[in-house]
């Protein structure tokens, strides 16, 4: 259980994140949505202690994130694995010394330097790509990929470092409906079978709706919605988004439809053209 009480973060006069406490519970899958500067990238990172909080507290399993130092910090850094928008692969490293990158946490520096990874890491890191589905990439330069790829070589990335949290920040922004279709059902697949908690930022409200159990909606840095796909009223989503009366979801839509098609809620909103192409495998 991941425990956030009144986490603010302020930049000089600015608060990016405004007294946000969230409660999410081990094994769930939340999104949080909101527009460019809502906050949700300053909340991810702070709880992952990338930023430091000016004010609140994290706890996970009753344990105080916040307040860690040293080799406690690095060990809870080890534990929670970032996805992020760009991938943060090494382009001329191929992609399974790049997967192997996520051990380093768990191996000592020289070693890693010299980068000695054990046959045991090689075939962590091996199985991490066959469930992603692209062993076959094993041996190439990781900038040779397709974007959609190179994300999911950062999810086999995250995996073999047995993370606790997976936060992925807008892991979808840089892909074509396709790719984002394979990442987001690979993140929910890790989600189910190995029931790791995924914290997720989304500006896409659709692909929040169909995956994920439990979306937060930030607005100016604070929480101005916590609840279920189908509690999100049209309302509340202008509210989120800063839209005005013509808002309608097209407008944050990334035109996929999720594999969960049984668990695509009732709209309460006109479905636009646009976001209910469904791509199929
Ligand atoms: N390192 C920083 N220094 C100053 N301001 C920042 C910094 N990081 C983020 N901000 C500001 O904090 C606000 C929230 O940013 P961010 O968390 O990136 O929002 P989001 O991820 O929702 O787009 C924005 O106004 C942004 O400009
Ligand atoms: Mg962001």
């Amino acid at each position: 259980m991941l425990e956030i009480r009144t986490l603010t973060k302020k930049f000089a006069d600015m608060t990016a994140v405004d007294s946000v406490s969230l409660t999410i519970p081990e094994g769930s899958m939340v999104g949080i949505i909101g527009r460019s500067g809502a906050g949700k990238s300053t909340l991810l990172r702070m709880v992952n202690r990338l930023a430091e909080p000016t004010k609140g507290t994290i706890r996970f399993h009753g344990q105080e994130v916040s307040s860690l130092k040293g080799a406690g910090l690095r060990q809870w850094q080890a534990s929670c694995a970032m996805i992020f928008q760009q991938f943060n692969l090494v382009p001329r490293l191929d992609v399974l010394t790049n997967v192997m990158l996520g051990r380093l946490n768990h191996i000592g520096t020289v070693r890693s330097v010299f980068k000695l990874f054990s046959d045991k890491d090689r075939m962590d890191g091996l199985l991490a790509l066959e469930r992603l589905g692209i062993e076959q990439t094993a041996l190439q330069p990781a900038g040779t990929l397709s974007g959609g790829q190179q994300q999911r070589v950062a999810i086999a990335r995250a995996l073999v470092q047995k993370p606790k949290l997976i936060l992925a920040d807008e892991p979808i922004a840089s892909l074509d409906p396709l790719n984002a279709k394979l990442v987001m059902d690979a993140l929910k697949r890790i989600n189910e079978e190995d029931g790791i908690t995924v914290v997720c930022n989304l500006h896409t409200l659709d692909t929040a709706r169909s995956y994920c159990e439990r979306i937060v909606g930030m607005s100016k840095g604070k929480v101005i919605f916590d609840g279920g796909p189908n509690d999100l009223t049209t309302d509340e989503a202008r509210e989120i988004y800063g839209a005005g009366d013509d808002f309608n979801e097209a407008a944050t839509s990334t035109s996929i439809s999720a594999a969960a098609s049984e668990k695509t809620p009732e709209a309460d909103i006109d479905e636009p053209a646009a976001s209910g192409k469904v791509v199929n495998l």
